[in-house]
């Protein structure tokens, strides 16, 4: 435990004969191991996962109790890292945070140095929680898709589950860096939004999806998919010779039933993305480019919501009933002045 600084508030999970409790505790702040930081959280943020977490309604937690919260940006308060010192700014995202270690819903957290990324120019703990693990998948998927090929003049790219998290910032960050977005959402009531984020069209989810009937006629050289199940199959059948699809989600199931000519006959690509595991030389890549020439042009308008800590259970409650649009970032440390990035 860290004597010289007060106590601090937590949302403690824990599994209770198969059923997740969340509590909010106050406890002193934890002492950093060898190797760690121990950093003062600002923000954080609900992702799908947290809103899966904190209701139980997801398995996430691989360890109980635990303290929820997959993105953490803040000041680092204690080092027990070399090369890292007290006032610097960074971000966690993913990693394991709120997942197998305590995460971000917390006024401290302690983890792994090598976890940890410095924020770059340009970002403060406000914005970089508001990309947060959303903006990192969605920065990761336009690096694997351009890594096996794709670029801008090659047709439209074709987005699912458009007016999430990852989803939102996908159509911003495609349509800046020269894409004909296509989005697809569930929520047509939000057109608006996504044409202002950048998509030249918002489609309605598929009538039927009734598995796999092979190929049909051939539209998108890239797509992104935040939905998995039989969307990913719907969607794999539409994509054109030689396309690539980046993989994120599974908010509609994780199985999905596929025929393999989008494969074979088109030499489809089809892209596993998995922000929570990059090394920490490709993550600080990543965020440097989402401070600069990624960085979404609507942020704000994107993570325009913030939540205090009591008002958790509400935004959880929006992501899981799909009453949110984009992010919804979650301030900690009220009364303590943002380091100036
Ligand atoms: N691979 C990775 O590294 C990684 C990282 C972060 C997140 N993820 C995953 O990516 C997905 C999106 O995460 P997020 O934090 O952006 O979540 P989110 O904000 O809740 O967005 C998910 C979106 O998917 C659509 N959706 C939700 N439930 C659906 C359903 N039952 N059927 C069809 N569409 C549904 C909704 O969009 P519309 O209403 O617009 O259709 C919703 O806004 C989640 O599955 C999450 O676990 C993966």
């Amino acid at each position: 435990m860290n004597g010289s600084l007060p106590p601090g508030r937590a949302l403690l999970l824990s599994l209770d004969a198969g059923e997740t409790r969340a509590r909010v505790v106050v406890q002193p702040p934890p002492s950093p191991a060898e190797g760690e930081l121990l950093v003062r959280v600002l923000y954080s943020a609900v992702n799908y996962k947290d809103a899966l977490a904190v209701s139980g309604r997801g398995r996430i937690l691989r360890r109980s109790p635990l303290v929820g919260g997959i993105d953490a940006a803040g000041v680092v308060v204690t080092s027990r890292a070399p090369g890292w010192l007290p006032g610097a700014a960074v971000v966690a995202a993913g990693c394991g945070l709120g997942e197998e270690r305590d995460g971000g819903y917390a006024d401290y957290v302690c983890a792994p140095a090598d976890l940890w990324t410095r924020l770059p120019e340009g970002l403060t703990p406000r914005t970089a929680a508001a990309l947060g693990s959303a903006g990192l998948t969605a920065a990761l998927a336009l690096a694997r898709l351009e890594e096996a090929g794709l670029r801008p003049g090659e047709g439209e790219v074709l987005i699912t589950g458009a007016s999430g998290g990852v989803g939102s910032f996908a159509v911003d960050l495609f349509s800046r860096v020269g894409y004909r977005v296509v989005a697809l959402s569930g929520r047509t009531v939000l057109r608006e939004y996504l044409t202002t984020l950048g998509a030249v069209e918002v489609l309605p989810p598929p009538e039927r999806l009734e598995g796999p009937a092979g190929l049909a006629s051939a539209r998108w050289a890239g797509a992104v998919d935040n939905v998995g199940g039989p969307t990913l199959a719907w969607l794999l059948e539409r994509v054109r010779r030689g396309g690539k699809v980046a993989a994120i989600g599974m908010a509609a199931g994780s199985t999905v039933t596929l025929s393999v000519f989008p494969f074979i006959l088109r030499q489809v690509d089809l892209l596993g993305v998995n922000s929570t595991e990059i090394d920490p030389e490709r993550r600080a890549w990543l965020w440097d480019r989402l401070a600069g020439p990624w960085r979404p042009p609507h942020l704000d308008l994107i993570a325009a919501r913030t939540v205090g800590f009591d008002d958790l259970p509400r935004a959880v409650d929006d992501v899981l009933e799909r009453r949110h649009r984009g992010r919804i970032v979650v301030r900690l440390g009220a009364g303590v002045a943002e380091p100036a990035c």
